[in-house]
């Protein structure tokens, strides 16, 4: 990598995707990441999940307890996916190990008598990680420390009584997470990158001023009435106020209410799989029968509308095999210089041991949209 340094008037600065070098890895560990919606794992099944390059199971019991461990028997190596899992005990697929939900060994059948005696299988097994579900999303902690995963849970959005996601899409991005992550805070793309009919276009572009607080590991676009440019919110009737939360490591939710009776809640998380490929998570609830009569529709557009984001950033992944551009201008980029900001203090933070100091200020942004 390596463009030459390029000129840049004073109120420009830059910051290199996956910059490690200001202090911060791409991803900082010890923190709950959105490994998959909880809809997608029916009880008595495991499926493999690479997180932060890390190969992980993870499964539902047969008492609907969600689980983690690292996919990696401790025998030789076999990904444990390839197994079995029957609600209880997961079974290597090569000389068929079991395991509990915790990691733990149980069995190893082909042992004589003589040596179950004197072989503790409690002493052998694969790392587990905590795992929790919270309005039907599983969140993983990727860190070694098990007291902070009781500490430092994931704020569950706030949801609407019926709390099942009515809609939730994965998609694989392959880009570099803080693209990612960049891309998800970005206000300025949405009139280039999401050009349709029923959205908006780029000849509507208007100057929006939004203000903005710190908030846990992040920072809210703080309770609004929403732009009045996009088609679909302007069909809605009633009153309606939205709110833009994000945190680290990459959690964005929207919370909208529809007049004094309806919300809406929109959770968007990237997720590191490996260097360039990220996994963008997008769950949606409601309250409203309306969106609910219009789900068949509401689907494909929010397929589209996801489906434009992963081109984008797929296409922005080509450009930076031969660049590392990353220029931040005022105010349309202030988010990602935030995220930058926000990373480098928790490794700071973690570093010297003392609390993390919100580096976001309360403050009015503005761009063109
Ligand atoms: S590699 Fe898993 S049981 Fe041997
Ligand atoms: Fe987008």
């Amino acid at each position: 990598m390596g463009d030459s340094a390029p000129v840049l008037p004073s109120e420009v600065s830059t910051a290199a995707a996956g910059d490690d070098a200001a202090g911060a890895p791409a991803a900082p560990r010890g923190l709950w990441y959105l490994a998959m919606p909880g809809t997608r794992l029916k009880r008595g099944t495991a499926v493999h999940r690479t997180l932060l390059d890390e190969p992980v199971l993870i499964g539902r019991d047969n008492a609907g307890a969600v689980f983690a461990m690292r996919d990696i028997c401790p025998h030789r190596a076999m990904p444990l996916s390839a197994g079995r899992f029957d609600g209880e005990t997961v079974t290597c697929a090569y000389h068929g190990w079991q395991f509990g939900t915790d990691g733990v060994c149980r069995n190893i059948p082909s042992l004589v008598e003589e040596y179950r005696k004197t072989i503790r299988l409690d002493r052998i097994g694969t790392r587990s990680y905590p795992c929790r579900e919270a309005q039907h999303l599983i969140w993983v902690y990727m860190g070694d420390d098990r007291e902070a995963a009781d500490q430092d849970l994931p704020a569950p959005p706030e949801i609407p009584a019926r709390g099942r996601p009515g809609i939730a899409e994965t998609l694989d991005l392959e880009c570099h997470f803080d693209d990612a992550v960049i891309g998800l805070i970005d206000p300025a793309h949405g009139a280039y990158v999401h050009r349709n009919w029923w959205w908006r276009s780029s000849k509507t572009l208007t100057e929006k001023a939004k203000r903005y607080a710190p908030s846990e590991l992040g920072f809210t676009m703080v309770r609004h009435a929403p732009s009045a440019n996009s088609r679909i919110i302007r069909m809605l009737r009633g009153e309606k106020t939205v709110e833009i939360s994000f945190r680290l490591p990459g959690v964005r939710v929207e919370h909208m209410t529809l007049g004094d009776r309806h919300t809406y809640v929109g959770v968007t998380a990237m997720t590191p799989v490996s260097e360039y490929r990220t996994a963008m998570h997008h769950v949606m609830y409601w309250s409203h029968p309306l969106m609910t009569l219009a789900k068949p529709i509401a689907i494909p557009v929010t397929r589209n509308f996801l489906n434009q984001d992963r081109t984008a950033m797929n296409r922005q992944r080509e450009g930076r095999r031969k660049s590392d551009a990353a220029m931040l201008l005022p105010d349309a980029d202030t988010p990602a210089k935030w995220y930058m900001a926000l990373k480098k203090e928790l490794a700071a933070a973690r570093a010297e041991g003392r609390d993390f100091r919100n580096p976001v200020p309360e403050t009015v942004l503005r761009w063109r949209s």
